[in-house]
């Protein structure tokens, strides 16, 4: 096997192999041929390896128990991939599940998680979805000092017991990322500011709401730690002075999520978890000591570096055509599954399903069928030369691509399969036509 090859599957799932005979070297997860499972589940296709998402906790686990001698969990952001199996998996491992809204709230109680491990996030929360965290959640972060004053009133005329609430800090530093998900900088409309948090406590404590922790997220598939010290340096700054003039101290603090992720054999090897977890611990257990204020619950709130590995996307080759400056792969699938590339440039890699062995020769640019010349999912990738009708999968497909999925050109969402320990399973069927037009009334 070639060096490229095995770069590239690097990147897929942990158990992720390549298999073969004299004639042929296919790829297979978890000893199963994947494209058996395209040629039965048809594409565009997604899989979710169960033993790569455990193994993600796991790291955090390990990582966590390690380094923070206090209390600490972890919360799952729901909105890199929600569905009642991903919510199942994230119970069963004692995550915590944070929810955007009423709707991924619906999901989260559909299967059953109790209310004590749901989270709600939101920076424009409607009455509705307010209403709905506070039936179905156990914390509400809140992001602005309109959505305390509403869920004060709540409290006084409706609701005889508010959840947990934390407040969602904007500390003020940028990380290195694509401009769409950073959050944590001063003009970002993510959280509020140092003052409004002291607002916002004074209005808690005067109103007497169960305030209990303080939360920052500065962005989205960042590698640089640097950011995170001063964010929390600034937490901790204004933990010591609200303790100081109220005597109010945060139960938790959660740190976000954010942490990257490698999508592309360049951006090897595989960020570490356990460096990223390392540099918060000490920074908040140093911090903390300097400021003798005693040590809070760390949560952390990782979306992407829990799941995106787990998930690959299978496409099927339609055409092979040359511009005579570049030459087309166009697949099944695009932007209405995967919308990273157009929307941050995201670069990606692919393997051919079926042989692998082939020399890597020819530099294609994989598109998909929609119509928008932005439907590019990879530029000018080295492959073998792709045939109509082979299959290939894209590694790192798990966070982000299904969740932000839509129905362009009538395009219906892929199917999603679950593999765990060997076993196949559906866990979302593919949108049909009819789902395309059920909402539509005619005139
Ligand atoms: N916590 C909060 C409050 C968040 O808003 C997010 C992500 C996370 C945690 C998890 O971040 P992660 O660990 O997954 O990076 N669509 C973009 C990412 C948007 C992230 C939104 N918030 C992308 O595909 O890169």
């Amino acid at each position: 096997m070639n060096e490229l090859v095995n770069a590239r599957l690097e990147l897929f799932p942990i158990t992720a192999t390549i298999e073969g005979d004299d004639q042929n070297e296919w790829l297979s997860i978890d000893k199963i041929r994947v494209s058996e499972l395209a040629q039965k589940y048809k594409t565009p296709l997604y899989i979710y390896d169960r033993a790569t998402l455990d193994d993600a906790v796991q790291q955090y686990n390990a990582a966590l128990k390690e380094l923070y001698p206090g209390d600490s969990g972890i919360t799952y952001a729901g909105k890199a991939y929600l569905s009642l199996a991903i919510a199942q998996w994230a119970g069963q491992n004692n995550l915590w599940l944070d929810c955007t809204g009423v709707g991924e709230l619906e999901i989260a109680q559909k299967a059953n998680l109790s209310k004590s491990v749901i989270l709600v996030h939101g920076v424009n929360k409607s009455f509705e979805d307010l209403n709905a965290a506070i039936q179905k959640a156990g914390t509400i972060v809140v992001d602005n000092l309109t959505e305390l004053t509403r869920l004060s009133d709540l409290a006084k005329n409706q609701v005889d017991h508010l959840p947990d609430l934390w407040l969602r800090l904007r500390p003020g530093m940028a990380v290195d990322t694509h401009g769409y998900t950073q959050t944590g900088q001063v003009e970002s409309k993510f959280g509020m500011s140092v003052d409004e948090i002291k607002q916002a406590v004074k209005i808690c404590l005067d109103s007497n709401l169960p305030l209990t922790g303080l939360h920052f997220h500065l962005g989205s598939h960042f590698h640089e730690l640097a950011p995170l010290e001063p964010a929390i340096e600034t937490t901790l700054d204004l933990l010591k002075e609200i303790k100081t003039n109220s005597g109010w101290e945060a139960k938790t603090i959660c740190t976000g999520g954010g942490w990257g992720i490698a999508y592309h054999e360049d951006n090897l090897p595989h960020p570490s978890v356990k460096k990223y977890v390392q540099f918060i611990s000490e920074h908040l257990i140093n911090g903390c000591r300097n400021r003798q204020l005693d040590l809070p619950k760390l949560q952390v709130e990782p979306g992407r570096s829990l799941v995106a590995r787990a998930g690959v996307a299978i496409y099927r080759v339609g055409a092979v055509k040359d511009s005579g400056i570049r030459q087309w792969t166009l697949v099944d699938g695009g932007m209405a599954d995967n919308i990273r590339p157009a929307l941050y440039g995201a670069k990606y890699s692919a393997l051919p399903l079926e042989g692998i062995d082939r020399h890597f020769l020819s530099r294609t640019w994989i598109a998909g069928p929609y119509c928008e010349s932005s439907d590019v999912l990879i530029e000018d990738l080295p492959m073998p030369n792709l045939q109509p009708d082979e299959y290939i999968a894209v590694p790192a497909s798990g966070a982000y691509h299904i969740s932000m999925s839509g129905n362009y050109n009538g395009a219906r969402r892929p199917a999603v399969l679950w593999i765990d320990r060997g076993k196949v399973q559906l866990v979302q069927r593919r949108e049909s036509l009819e789902e395309l037009y059920q909402r539509d009334l005619p005139l």
